[in-house]
């Protein structure tokens, strides 16, 4: 039973496959593949893509998909995490996709062998379908040629799982990382750290703007947004004419993140990596639910 917790769970010739499968769904929708399998999506936090990208996945792979709202179940008669999911596990799912505000979540579940868990979003630490749909937006716009290239991460690097994942998957494919943001969303960390977001922008190939996330501060970082947008929104002034693949996961907080002129820019890669985020977990699918 193979699971997906971060992207460390996969070998590089399964990350290779994953990138291969989903060039090709993307250029050929495949037949169906899951069409006797049964899929459960769990998500404790919200989500606009990566639950309806899931589902739509499934689905187009042939796949069924339940969803159980855990705001509507019996979590609010107070059973256990744990036993939610034994609950579901006693009616045999082929995979059952969580999203949790705990870090270690997914790999708790995932110790319980009685369903293969996706992560599709843990606390800060992990969001590893994410991190591989971008990989393969980056792979893509390059032409497969993305190692020695750099990426930088801007903004709430601190409370980002979407970051923690890419840092670790665009550094095991021979990427640099550089971290661009305030004292207050910078993490603890080797990689290079710049607080100037000017600094960097003759330097790198790709920028990943990040959304300020503010449920997860305990306390009030900043207390003008109009300011940290000062400094570290993605403006056409800002990227000029400069050949800079623009990234970021969504939510876009608009004219915070990304200026509005910007979200509109050939090279502003958001729609596409929503789209490409549904051939990706499809062939995340195939490879957990069929060839693993
Ligand atoms: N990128 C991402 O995780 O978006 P959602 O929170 O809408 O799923």
């Amino acid at each position: 039973m193979q699971h997906l917790v971060d992207t460390d769970d996969f070998s590089d010739s399964q990350i290779a496959q994953l990138l291969a499968d989903t060039k090709r769904f993307k250029s050929k929708h495949p037949p169906l593949l899951l069409y006797n399998k049964l899929l459960i999506t769990l998500f404790f936090e919200p989500s606009t893509r990566t639950r309806s990208s899931f589902e739509v996945a499934a689905k187009r792979l042939g796949a069924a998909v339940v969803h159980l709202d855990p705001s509507r179940s019996s979590a609010k008669k107070g059973e256990s995490l744990e036993d939610t999911f034994a609950n579901l596990c006693a009616m045999e799912p082929d995979g059952i996709i969580v999203r949790h505000s705990k870090n270690d979540t997914p790999k708790l579940l995932a110790k319980m062998h009685t369903s293969p868990v996706i992560n599709a979003g843990a606390g800060n630490y992990a969001h590893p379908t994410q991190a591989l749909l971008d990989l393969f937006t980056i792979a893509e716009h390059f032409d497969g040629d993305i190692k020695g290239k750099t990426i930088a991460i801007v903004g709430d690097i601190v409370s980002s799982r979407v970051a923690n994942s890419a840092i670790r998957l665009m550094t095991r494919m021979g990427m640099h990382v550089l971290l661009v943001a305030p004292e207050q969303f910078m993490p603890h960390s080797n990689l290079p750290q710049y607080r100037n977001l000017d600094d960097i922008m003759d330097k790198v190939d790709i920028i990943m703007s990040l959304r300020a996330q503010l449920e997860r501060h305990e306390t009030e970082l900043f207390e003008d947004y109009d300011d940290y947008a000062r400094q570290y929104c993605i403006t056409k002034e800002r990227m000029h004419n400069r050949d800079i693949l623009l990234l970021h996961p969504g939510p876009v907080m608009r004219n915070i993140d990304i200026s509005d002129a910007m979200l509109e820019d050939p090279r502003c890669k958001v729609l596409a990596q929503v789209k490409n985020g549904v051939f990706m977990r499809m062939a995340i699918l195939k490879l957990l639910l069929l060839d693993a």
